[in-house]
């Protein structure tokens, strides 16, 4: 927490001295959808993974596809781990030992990793980093908004690269622009049936935005907490492995629950290695639900409960009973934006507007998905965030 307050000290301070000056906010945002324009930087192209393969074989197309990508941004995490670390030690070491740390990971995201590995030629370690990074340093929105219907639309802003390069020049982040190209959305296959579909990166085994088609629909974004939240994943590489790597547990859920209920009670109890927020949205009027992780429960779940007005739950990264960080108040504009939309008027369209109005839509902003359960759809595209625009 200390170190996240000097960071942004850090950044202020950067900010005003680039002459780079509020306001960061606008007006809620209107007509955004279908996207185009300064904001949209491109569609998300589709991928099917069928599950019947073994897994080591799963990834061969999307790998293919996106080795040059994949190599690139590999690229830039190393640079900026010389910055950090000059020399070199820290990638030797990433080489060195990172590799052994795929035999501790469970059936099949260790096979997995191993094909992704092989097939991009990427050293076995530096996919290790690339798939156990995003369990640090995820920042996002996510909405359950249900409409006078009944019908249930689940939307998220995927933010990532925070404290990762900032470009002075460009301004913009160095890892969150490499992730860019990265950004795929994946058909999961058995016996040619649709399991379920995720907006991903290209790389990465695990998942932090899916639906399982006419079942439920399920985001996670990161909670950081004093209890603990490097200390699970320090215990796993140290040999102490009782709890789940939270985006495993997400990709478990959408590839093995059949209802729910069954997600919420998984995502619920679970043992993790970090604490973490799951949206959850389910398939009926009033199935939707922000769920708390500490490491070993759920705390003070929030529920839409829509006969009572609330018609959505939504959540960045603070705890829905507390304030959110001033530097930091996503929540606030979000659901101003929400509100002013009314229930009535809920669709992808208005969440698609809610979802580009700064600071919702900021610098880290990788990619904007649309799901909508009974429909069985989900849509994503690509962002950016024209200047000038909050850098978190
Ligand atoms: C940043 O700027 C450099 C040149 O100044 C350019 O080559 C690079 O593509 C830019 N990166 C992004 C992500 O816009
Ligand atoms: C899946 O579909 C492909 C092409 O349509 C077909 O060749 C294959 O036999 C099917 N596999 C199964 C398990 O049904
Ligand atoms: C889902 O269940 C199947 C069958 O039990 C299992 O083989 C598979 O590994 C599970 N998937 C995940 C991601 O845990
Ligand atoms: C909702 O999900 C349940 C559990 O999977 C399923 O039995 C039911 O048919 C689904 N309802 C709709 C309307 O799809
Ligand atoms: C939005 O509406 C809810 C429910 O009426 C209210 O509790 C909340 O304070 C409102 N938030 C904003 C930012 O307008």
């Amino acid at each position: 927490m200390v170190n996240r307050g000097l960071c942004f000290t850090f950044f202020v301070v950067t900010l005003v001295t680039a002459q780079y000056v509020p306001p960061f906010t606008e007006d809620c945002q209107t007509g955004m959808y279908p996207p185009s324009g300064p904001t949209f930087k491109g569609a998300v192209t589709w991928y099917t993974v069928d599950l019947d393969l073994p897994p080591s074989e799963r990834w061969k197309g999307v790998i293919t596809d996106k080795q040059k990508e994949l190599a690139s941004m590999i690229q830039a995490i190393k640079d900026l781990a010389d910055a950090f670390v000059p020399s070199g030690r820290l990638i030797d070491l990433v080489d060195r030992d990172l590799p052994l740390m795929v035999d501790t990971l469970p059936y099949p995201f260790n096979e997995e990793i191993r094909g992704i590995a092989t097939a991009s030629g990427v050293p076995l370690g530096e996919v290790v980093l690339f798939n156990i990074f995003y369990e640090i340093f995820t920042v996002c929105t996510s909405l359950v908004a249900e409409d006078p219907d009944g019908n249930l639309i689940h939307a998220r802003n995927l933010d990532f690269g925070l404290f990762m390069g900032w470009d002075l020049k460009n301004r913009s982040w160095v890892i969150t622009e490499k992730l860019k190209p990265l950004v795929v959305n994946i058909e999961f296959t058995r016996s040619n049936h649709t399991v379920f579909k995720s907006t991903n990166f290209a790389g990465y085994v695990g998942m932090l935005t899916g639906i399982r088609p006419h079942m439920f629909t399920l985001t996670m974004n990161e909670r950081f907490s004093l209890d603990g939240g490097y200390i699970g994943i320090l215990e796993w590489i140290l040999g102490k492995r009782d709890g789940m790597w939270m985006s495993f547990l997400t990709r478990s859920v959408l590839e093995n629950a059949t209802s729910y209920a069954e997600a919420k009670k998984l995502l619920s109890d679970t043992k993790l290695l970090a604490p973490a927020y799951f949206i959850l949205g389910g398939n009926q009027t009033g199935e939707g639900c922000i769920i708390t992780r500490s490491r070993t429960h759920s705390i003070n779940p929030l529920e839409l409960d829509p006969k009572k007005g609330r018609w959505y739950v939504l959540e960045t990264n603070y705890d829905h009973w507390k304030e959110a960080l001033f530097l930091d108040d996503r929540r606030t504009p979000a659901m101003k934006c929400m509100n002013q939309t009314t229930q009535t008027s809920i669709s992808f369209k208005t969440v698609y507007d809610v979802l580009s109005t700064k600071p919702v839509l900021n610098k880290l902003t990788t990619y904007t998905t649309l799901m909508d359960v009974s429909k069985g759809k989900l849509e994503s595209f690509i962002r950016d965030c024209p200047n000038p625009c909050m850098p978190w």
